[in-house]
C-alpha cells in the first residue's frame, strides 16, 4: 500500500503574514480529517516564505517543500538558492522542472536531471514534473514526450535512491484551466510511467515508487482520481490556496 502524499503548490502567491495565516487555519481545520495520520502533507510556498512556513508548521502534520533549486552548493549565482539552503529553511521536498518553469525560464531535461541529482544526494525528496503540452497529446506524442522527459531526468538516479523521487504526472493543458485530465487518461499515462521505472528498476521497486497527478484539481474531482490504481495523490495549485478549499480536498481523497 503507497501512503496518499497531497502537495500544495504556492507557485508566486502570499505575502509572509499571508502564508502564516493560511497555515495557522489549516492546522486547525485539518484536525477534523480522521484519516490525516495516514496522509503526508506537504506545503510549497515561495521562498520568501518558507522561514515563517518553518515555524508555523512546527508541531503539525505539515511538512515543507520548496518549489524549486539550483544544482551548485554555493558561488557566483545571482538570484539562485542551493539545496543546503532549503535544507536550512527546514524543507525535506522540492518541486523539479514544473511545467511553468520549463516554460518561462528554459528549464532543460538536462538542467532537470542535476536538480533531481542534486537533491537525492542531500536527501531532499524531489518531485518531479512531467507532461505532455496539448499539441503533443492532440498529435498523439503523449507516451513519447513522458518517456523522453523520464529518460532524461531519471539518468544516473541509482535503484536505490529512486523511490526516494516523486513522480508528478502534470499535463500541461490541464494546469490551471479548470480541464483535469479524467480518471481514465491520468490512470494510463500514470501506469506508463510506472511500468517505465518497473523496466529500469523492477517491479518491486516500481511499486513502490508514489506518482501523483496534477492539472486543476480540486475537491470535487480528487476521489475519482484517488480511486485508480496508480494515482498515489496530487499535486495541487489553485486549490491549495485557501486553508478551507485544501482540506476539503484532504477530507475528500479516501
Ligand atoms: P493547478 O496547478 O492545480 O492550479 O492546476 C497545479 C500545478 O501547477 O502544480
Amino acid at each position: 500500500m503507497r501512503r496518499p502524499l497531497i502537495v500544495g503548490n504556492w507557485k508566486m502567491n502570499k505575502t509572509i503574514q499571508e502564508a502564516i495565516q493560511t497555515i495557522n487555519d489549516l492546522k486547525t481545520l485539518v484536525t477534523d480529517i480522521a484519516n490525516i495520520n495516514n496522509i503526508d502533507i506537504v506545503i510549497c510556498p515561495a521562498y520568501t516564505a518558507l522561514y515563517a512556513v518553518k515555524h508555523a508548521i512546527a508541531h503539525s502534520r505539515l511538512m515543507l517543500g520548496a518549489q524549486n533549486i539550483f544544482w551548485q552548493e554555493n558561488g557566483a549565482f545571482t538570484g539562485e538558492i542551493s539545496t543546503s539552503m532549503i535544507k536550512d529553511l527546514g524543507c525535506s521536498y522540492v518541486i523539479v522542472g514544473h511545467s511553468e518553469r520549463r516554460q518561462y525560464f528554459k528549464e532543460t531535461d538536462s538542467d532537470i536531471n542535476k536538480k533531481i541529482l542534486v537533491s537525492l544526494n542531500k536527501n531532499i525528496t524531489p518531485i518531479l514534473c512531467i507532461g505532455e503540452s496539448l499539441q503533443n497529446r492532440v498529435d498523439k506524442l503523449t507516451f513519447n514526450i513522458i518517456k523522453t522527459q523520464l529518460e532524461h531526468a531519471l539518468a544516473n538516479v541509482k535503484s536505490n535512491q529512486i523511490t526516494s523521487v516523486i513522480i508528478a504526472y502534470e499535463p500541461i493543458w490541464a494546469i490551471g484551466t479548470g480541464q483535469t485530465a479524467t480518471p481514465f487518461q491520468a490512470q494510463e499515462v500514470h501506469l506508463f510511467i510506472r511500468k517505465f521505472c518497473e523496466d529500469k528498476y523492477g517491479y518491486n521497486i516500481a511499486d513502490k515508487m508514489r506518482i501523483i497527478y496534477g492539472g486543476s484539481v480540486n475537491s470535487e474531482n480528487i476521489s475519482d482520481l484517488m480511486k485508480e490504481t496508480d494515482i498515489d495523490g496530487g499535486l495541487i495549485g489553485g486549490a491549495s490556496l485557501q486553508a478551507k478549499s485544501f482540506t476539503q480536498l484532504i477530507k475528500n481523497l479516501k
